[in-house]
């Protein structure tokens, strides 16, 4: 064969193979777009976190060699290169000796308690005033090993149901030692996640009852064919829920999120809040500063304002966003946990064939006029209602006709 012909059958070659990879990766990135999204941002939070460790051990080499410059023999310093996190969390202990007192309000984290302290005048720590002082009880340890071992159903409720004060069917607990600060409903949306739900009860509820939180947990399943609607599902969990008891603050919590650190207090602020911070699945790092995934918080009145959830994202993504803007609109700024509190692990999965919701990006668009028609307000359902001894399940069929809404 002439060279020529060799050459050009080459290069043919090259070129139909770049042709069919550059049609592959078009093909990946237009039938997966939320797998490029994750890896695109995974990468780039990878690269920040690289260069920031590298910034540290650099500061770090700086500051050895400019105390060594000064120090009479320069060996005085060991060098340590410690990666942790330099924004550690502000002391969120009780005093020393703390205790609970039945007619007091459970207290929801430390700053507030020793600025209590510090108030009272040395003169008149009277006897009652006295008894903050005395042995202390089991309290939050701050850091937490996650245990993610897949475990029964009916072996966690063995395990939790021996506790005391004990937990009623349906998953109702609170304090006896003190008055609980917020009762708070947790709402789980769910399907297909038997094996997940297990591990979430067995780790949270124990961090609740340390944080001396009056809680009940709202599993609401979607049944059906439907894609998956978690807002929706948050909406119906909200109407029931508010039926049951008069709940003050509610948390919208994914099965599969499990927090690090049990000084994240799960009560409600006078700000929306978002807990989920930092997941393990992100290098622990926020996705973006309007992220408001996983793990979020408001008080009744708070959602009242919003309108709730919006009951037009089918499939998984973009409802959180949506909810982010709804807060803003209402001029609530989104408030968060301090640096470590925020951690969390997420349960490996995939999301098992749940389809992502492609039409996010026009809805969020329009987000503003939306919030009116669409959320609380113009939501039917017809729910399945049963107590479980660690849970009510809540169960509902959801389809589009239950959440009427002019096209966008
Ligand atoms: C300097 O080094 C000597 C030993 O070489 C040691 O005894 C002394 O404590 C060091 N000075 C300081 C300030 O650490
Ligand atoms: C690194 O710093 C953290 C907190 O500042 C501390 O708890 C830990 O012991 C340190 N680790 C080392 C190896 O010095
Ligand atoms: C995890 O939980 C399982 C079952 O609840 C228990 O048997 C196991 O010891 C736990 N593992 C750790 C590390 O705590
Ligand atoms: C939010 O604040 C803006 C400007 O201060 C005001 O015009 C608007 O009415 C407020 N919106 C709500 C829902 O309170
Ligand atoms: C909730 O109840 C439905 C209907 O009884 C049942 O099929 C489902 O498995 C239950 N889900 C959970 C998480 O308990
Ligand atoms: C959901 O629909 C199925 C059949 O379509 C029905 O068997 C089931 O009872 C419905 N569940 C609820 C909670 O309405």
């Amino acid at each position: 064969m002439p060279t020529h012909l060799r050459f050009r059958r080459r290069s043919f070659l090259g070129l139909l193979f770049l042709f069919s990879l550059s049609t592959s990766v078009l093909y990946f990135v237009y039938s997966a777009p939320g797998i490029v999204n994750e890896y695109v941002f995974m990468v780039q939070a990878r690269g920040i976190q690289i260069r920031e460790n590298v910034k540290n051990i650099g500061a770090q080499v700086l500051e050895q060699v400019v105390r060594g410059a000064y120090s009479i023999n320069g060996t005085d310093y060991s060098y340590d290169f410690n990666m942790s996190e330099s924004d550690a969390p502000p002391t969120t202990y009780l005093p020393e000796g703390f205790t609970y007192l039945p007619s007091h309000v459970c207290p929801e984290r430390l700053p507030s308690m020793i600025t209590f302290l510090h108030l009272i005048p040395h003169d008149s720590l009277d006897s009652h005033n006295l008894a903050f002082l005395c042995p202390p009880p089991a309290y939050t340890e701050g850091r937490l090993e996650v245990n993610m071992s897949e475990v029964s159903l009916e072996e966690v409720e063995r395990y939790l149901l021996k506790g005391e004060p004990s937990i009623a069917p349906g998953g109702y607990w609170k304090p006896k030692d003190c008055l609980p600060r917020w009762k708070v409903a947790i709402l789980v949306p769910f399907r297909n996640r038997h094996e997940h739900l297990p591990i979430l009860l067995r780790h949270l509820v124990p961090i609740l009852q340390k944080q001396r939180l009056q809680f009940a947990f709202y599993v609401v399943e979607q049944g059906g064919t439907e894609a998956f609607n978690r807002a929706m599902l948050f909406n119906v969990g909200f109407k029931e829920a508010m039926k049951d008891l008069n709940w003050d603050c509610l948390i919208f919590h994914d099965v599969d999120h499990l927090v690090e650190n049990d000084r994240n207090y799960y009560g409600c602020t006078n700000m929306p809040r978002h807990f989920a911070v930092k997941l393990d699945k992100y290098s622990y790092m926020l996705p973006y500063n309007e992220f408001f995934g996983g793990v979020s918080g408001l008080t009744v009145e708070q959602f009242n304002k919003i309108n709730g959830f919006p009951n037009a994202f089918w499939g998984w993504g973009g409802e959180d966003d949506d909810l982010w803007n709804r807060v803003q609109y209402a001029n609530y700024s989104v408030s968060r946990p301090h640096g470590e509190q925020g951690r969390y692990m997420s349960i490996p999965h995939h999301h098992r064939g749940e389809v992502q919701f492609l039409g996010r990006y026009t809805l969020l668009r329009h987000s503003k006029k939306r919030q009116k028609v669409d959320g609380l307000n113009n939501l039917n359902y017809s729910p399945l209602l049963s107590r479980r001894p660690l849970y009510t399940n809540i169960t509902v069929n959801l389809s589009r006709n239950l959440a009427p809404i002019a096209d966008y």
